[in-house]
């Protein structure tokens, strides 16, 4: 099923499971437990189209199953500056149409267009790995919501997030809406996005969005000290433990105390059973 998704837009299924593939501005690499996603055209800022959200589709689709943590980063100076602007032009990107020929489709059509292109964002929570964003210069309206649909993003001192879809008269629709409310709260949600403000590394770290910020040169050995440390834990303990970590919010006390206990049983059960 996923192959012929896959093959279906052009990619192949087969190379992201040997673990190397490079399409659309993405590279893909793994290297045993760790797979490196890298937006590839540094030259346009890691601009994002509608292939490189079918990319990162088709990667979550395949993930090979040794993989535990999920690296996403960026080729050159900034991150991501989001959309490719020419989407919101009557041309378009070539051989990928624009919103303005999107938006005259019918309601349905369009809604059914971008749940595809968030399909490749929302895998990156899947409880089985540790998604990180490395983030570096720009992260903008589409480049933001990259960085949040990971788990953790390690940030370089000249990182610059911003959510500029309301500037532009748009909505943040890439996923990203929900992880930031629960990473800094509503009001500074609201706050950030209404504004289209830029939040930088010193605010970006006090406010939850960023777990590390290092000196941009420090970025690499700072995802790999992190990734050291994730690798240290149990597998399956950890996919369990983000389990019930992700579920918590929607929970009780008393739910989140009964699943505690469920997965408790499982562990016990795979260890000692
Ligand atoms: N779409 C298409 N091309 C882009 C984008 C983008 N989002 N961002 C940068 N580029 C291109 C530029 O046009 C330029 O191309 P050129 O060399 O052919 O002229 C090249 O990338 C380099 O861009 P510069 O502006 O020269 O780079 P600089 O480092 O000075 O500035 C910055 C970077 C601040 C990111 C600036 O390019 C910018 O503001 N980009 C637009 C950001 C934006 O509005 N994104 C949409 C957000 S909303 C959403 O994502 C849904």
């Amino acid at each position: 099923m996923a192959e012929a998704q896959a093959q279906q837009r052009g990619g192949n299924a087969e190379e992201v499971s040997a673990g190397k593939t490079a399409a659309d501005g993405v590279r893909f690499e793994v290297d045993g437990e760790i797979a490196t996603i890298t937006l590839d055209r540094p030259e346009k800022r890691n601009a994002q189209t509608f292939a490189t959200w079918s990319e990162l589709a088709r990667i979550g689709e395949n993930l090979p199953e040794q993989v535990r943590v999920v690296v996403v980063k960026g080729e050159g100076p900034s991150f991501s500056a989001g959309i490719d602007l020419r989407m919101f032009t009557p041309e378009g990107v070539p051989g990928q149409g624009s919103f303005s020929a999107a938006a005259k489709s019918d309601g349905a059509t369009f809604e059914q267009r971008i749940r595809q292109a968030q399909a490749g964002f929302l895998w990156l929570r899947r409880p089985e790995i540790v998604s990180i964003a490395a983030v570096q210069g720009h992260a903008i309206g589409a480049g933001f919501q990259l960085a949040l649909a990971c788990d953790l993003r390690i940030v370089a001192d000249d990182v610059s997030f911003c959510m500029k879809e309301p500037a532009l008269g748009l909505v943040p629709d890439l996923t990203g809406t929900k992880p930031l409310v629960e990473l800094v709260g509503l009001a500074k949600a609201i706050d950030i996005c209404l504004t289209a403000r830029t939040v930088r590394a010193d605010e970006a770290l006090r406010i939850g969005l960023a777990e590390i910020a290092v000196a941009g040169g420090d970025l690499d050995q700072a995802v790999q000290n992190k990734i050291a440390e994730l690798l240290a834990t149990n597998r399956d303990a950890a996919a369990a433990t983000k389990r019930l970590l992700q579920g918590a919010q929607g929970r009780t006390l008393e739910e989140q105390s009964v699943a505690e206990g469920i997965e408790q049983a499982a562990r016990l059960k795979a260890l000692f059973g």
